[in-house]
């Protein structure tokens, strides 16, 4: 392990990780589906709660404290995202909630036979909002494909579909099935070339390394606080021009200023001030002259550690009889996944698998995890989807250990 990474001291700040049922130890593999929360953001949750628990835009002092309140969260977002203006960062209750009222924001623009491509690799999240539109609307929809064998989209896949009338890429970061991290940058690339506007799911992506909207070049990115250590909320970034021009459904109260314009209803303050926590335990990760600067080296070690973890998981699971690995195996290519590492044995049905984990204190997800494209295309639908394993970066090798000998006692 990187001796930069101190694990020891990152799990003294999650409370949680200290928890215990009967006695036994939990150990969090269930991370992709939602991460434990550190003291930092606890704090942060509490203060809004007591000092600062107002609505916005008054004269007294709780609202005046509310209302920096949840400018700090958004230009820490903005800071975690890589954004230059805190007015692109909208917060919201979920990522799907965002989605499904985004791709209604946008729909307005598109008409009947234009075509939207979506991926075969996605959760459905960022799948069944654009079919819904694309049904509203009578919208074609094209799909980029996967190698199933590879577990990755060949280069070539989404040229093959675009087309002059196509209007729209949603295209996963990285995948909470198979893990593949999508080189978003080049796919995002194409469609600005071709004139296609580009939302981006991040929201496995975002817990395992260092979001860059700017880099990325895509129009859109969505991801979950609770994927990332803070609380249930979700945060979408727009391309400022692209947030102007698109048509807003909200309250006639509500003025076209960004980000308010997309931000319906009173929201969350408390869970805008955990994510304000959130972003800054990661940058507390780090060292650097600013919170971007922290945040980028925080997630240098993080990754490196993570990494290594991953591999010793990956490691573990091949020698297993029947065991396939539903995702990349090769040591030089987990970089190009994150520690999300879904299997599945031969005639063992994963939810089995997940039960016998359960007893043993061992949090671990089966099924398909809301990922219907991509267990459909593997052929896993009827065979009960997959065991999902996914590490954080509060995992530890001993804990890694621990799950591969009770594999091997549920397996005997
Ligand atoms: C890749 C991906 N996208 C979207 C979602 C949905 O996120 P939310 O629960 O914030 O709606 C999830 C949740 O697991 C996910 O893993």
């Amino acid at each position: 392990m990187p001796s930069a990474f101190d694990v020891a001291s990152v799990r003294r700040q999650f409370p949680s990780l200290a928890v215990t049922d009967a006695g036994k130890t939990r150990c969090y593999l269930d991370n992709p589906a939602g991460t434990q929360v550190p003291q930092r953001v606890i704090d942060r949750t509490l203060e809004a709660l007591v000092e600062k628990n107002s609505n916005l835009g008054g004269f007294f002092s709780s609202t005046v404290q509310a209302g920096k309140l949840v400018d700090d969260a958004h230009q820490a977002v903005a800071d975690l995202y890589g954004a230059t203006s805190a007015e692109e960062i909208i917060f919201g209750q979920n990522m799907t909630t965002l989605t499904l009222h985004m791709s209604r924001c946008l729909g307005r623009q598109f008409k009947a036979g234009d075509e939207i491509v979506l991926s075969r690799m996605d959760h459905d999240a960022n799948v069944a909002p654009w079919l819904l539109l694309a049904e509203d609307k009578g919208l074609t929809v094209r799909w980029m494909d996967f190698d199933p064998e590879t577990f990755e989209f060949p280069d070539d896949a989404l040229t093959k579909v675009l087309s002059p009338r196509t209007k729209l890429l949603a295209l996963g970061y990285a995948s909470n099935c198979t893990g593949t991290i999508n080189d978003v940058r080049r796919f995002c690339g194409e469609a600005r070339a071709a004139g296609v506007i580009s939302y981006v799911d991040a929201v496995q992506f975002a817990p395992h390394g260092l979001v860059d909207v700017m880099a990325l070049g895509c129009d859109f990115l969505v991801s979950s606080a609770y994927k990332w250590f803070g609380p249930h909320m979700g945060i979408l970034w727009g391309r400022k021009d692209r947030l102007q021009q698109t048509f807003g459904y909200k309250v006639r109260p509500a003025g076209e200023d960004l980000p308010h314009k997309f931000e319906t209803g009173t929201l969350s303050h408390e869970g805008m001030a955990g994510c304000l926590g959130a972003v800054e335990y990661l940058a507390s990760l780090g060292t650097g002259g600013n919170r971007r600067a922290e945040l980028v080296s925080a997630w240098q070690a993080m990754e490196a550690y993570e990494q290594s973890l991953t591999q010793r998981l990956i490691d573990g699971l091949l020698p297993f009889k029947g065991l396939k690995v539903r995702g990349i195996t090769s040591a030089n290519a987990v970089h190009r996944r994150v520690p999300t590492v879904s299997f599945t044995v031969d005639g063992v049905d994963p939810a089995r698998l997940a039960k016998h984990f359960a007893g043993e204190n061992i949090f671990v997800w089966s099924g398909h995890n809301y990922a219907i494209e991509p267990c459909t295309r593997m052929g896993l639908m009827d065979k009960g989807g997959v065991l999902r394993v996914g590490l954080a970066h509060y995992n530890t090798a001993e804990e890694v250990d621990g799950f591969l000998s009770s594999l091997a006692t549920a397996l005997r």
